[in-house]
């Protein structure tokens, strides 16, 4: 994990390399500070993903509740050949690439082209980065993969140069982890790096019935609450807190009036937590919550007036029979 302060890993492979903040975002320890000292409690989900995290949300994609990665890939299935043909792009730059298991839709869209575009995977979660590049240039012989580590928080200006066209790719609704202010400067710090050839396929989660949304966020073989509670471990681990992740309960409901998930924390008994890199403690009354994670649901109008104000342009807007989700191909608009 490229956000905390852990030791150093091993040099990364020459297939992947850091990439330096171009402008500073608060630590792990900052985040702490602010977000848990003081009340209501809440800390950014982008620290969910150490090694273990990465793996349990890999898992939660497999689950039978969790129907955005298949209505996903589905989509990407179908239009990756559309995309690909229309872009001809050089380069695939994925935002939080995670194990890239949709992207291998875009890229054997590439294959069957003869469009040797080079793969960038750019991610915080420093193992997922390298697991994933070495898998991919074992799977496709004609794959260039350069790793990208480092959080897309901290800005692009220290990204390589793309010369040729650039696909941007951010999938799984991950925007929709970020609250609507902060995602379109999110999206206008990406536009400001982007040519006018380049083009963004962005993911979007669609509002539905919030049965269909709590089970997503609920699945019944608990790996949601596992992921959630694997935030405690990691600050345990980090900043040396004394967390029983045990002792918190898994809680994620929707907001219908805010068209979110909301996914909590809730201390199950009162409770004193130390952090010492603060030299801090934390009491908890019972069913106390730590909000840790927004999820976001769009609707077409919601994502016109997101990507707009950004400054983008909708070319495609692909979405299946039921509207489930979005999978966006935008341009970025003339200033
Ligand atoms: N795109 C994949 C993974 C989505 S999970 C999919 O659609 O399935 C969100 C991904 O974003 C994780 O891999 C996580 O490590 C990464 N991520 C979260 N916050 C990040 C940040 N600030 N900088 C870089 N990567 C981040
Ligand atoms: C990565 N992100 C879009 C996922 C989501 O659905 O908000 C993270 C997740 N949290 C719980 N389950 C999945």
């Amino acid at each position: 994990m490229g956000l905390t302060t852990s030791p150093a890993r091993a040099a990364l492979p020459s297939s992947c390399q850091p990439v330096a903040p171009a402008h500073s975002v608060p630590s792990l320890l900052d985040d702490v500070r602010d977000g848990l000292l003081t009340s209501p409690r809440s800390l950014p989900p982008k620290y969910f993903y150490d090694d273990r995290g990465s793996r349990l949300f890999d898992a939660i994609c497999d689950t039978e509740e969790y129907y955005p990665t298949r209505t996903e890939d589905d989509l990407l299935g179908h239009r990756a050949a559309d995309i690909i043909a229309r872009l001809q792009p050089e380069h695939l730059v994925e935002l939080g690439s995670g194990t890239s298991r949709k992207t291998r839709r875009l890229l054997d869209a590439c294959e069957e082209q003869g469009c040797h575009a080079t793969y960038w995977p750019f991610d915080v979660c420093e193992s997922m980065v390298q697991d994933s590049a070495l898998a991919l240039m074992d799977e496709y012989d004609w794959l260039q993969v350069r790793g990208l580590v480092g959080d897309y928080h901290a800005g692009f200006e220290h990204l390589p140069g793309f010369p040729g066209r650039a696909l941007f790719v951010f999938l799984g609704s991950t925007i929709g982890n970020l609250e609507h202010e902060y995602a379109v400067s999110f999206l206008r710090e990406l536009r400001g790096l982007m040519g006018p050839d380049d083009a963004l396929l962005m993911g979007a989660d669609r509002v539905k019935d919030s049965d269909v949304l709590q089970a997503a966020y609920n699945d019944r073989d608990g790996l949601t609450a596992e992921f959630n509670r694997n935030l405690l471990r990691v600050l345990n681990r980090e900043v040396g807190a004394n967390f029983d992740p045990t002792a918190f309960e898994h809680r994620a409901i929707y907001n219908q009036a805010r068209s979110r998930i909301e996914m909590y924390l809730v201390a199950a008994q009162a409770q004193t937590v130390t952090v010492k890199a603060l030299d801090a403690s934390i009491e908890f009354v019972e069913g106390e919550s730590i909000l840790t994670e927004i999820s976001r649901k769009f609707t077409p109008a919601s994502l016109t007036t997101l990507l707009s104000e950004a400054g983008f342009r909708i070319e495609q807007h692909y979405e299946p029979a039921d509207g489930f989700f979005s999978l966006l191909l935008a341009a970025p608009a003339a200033d």
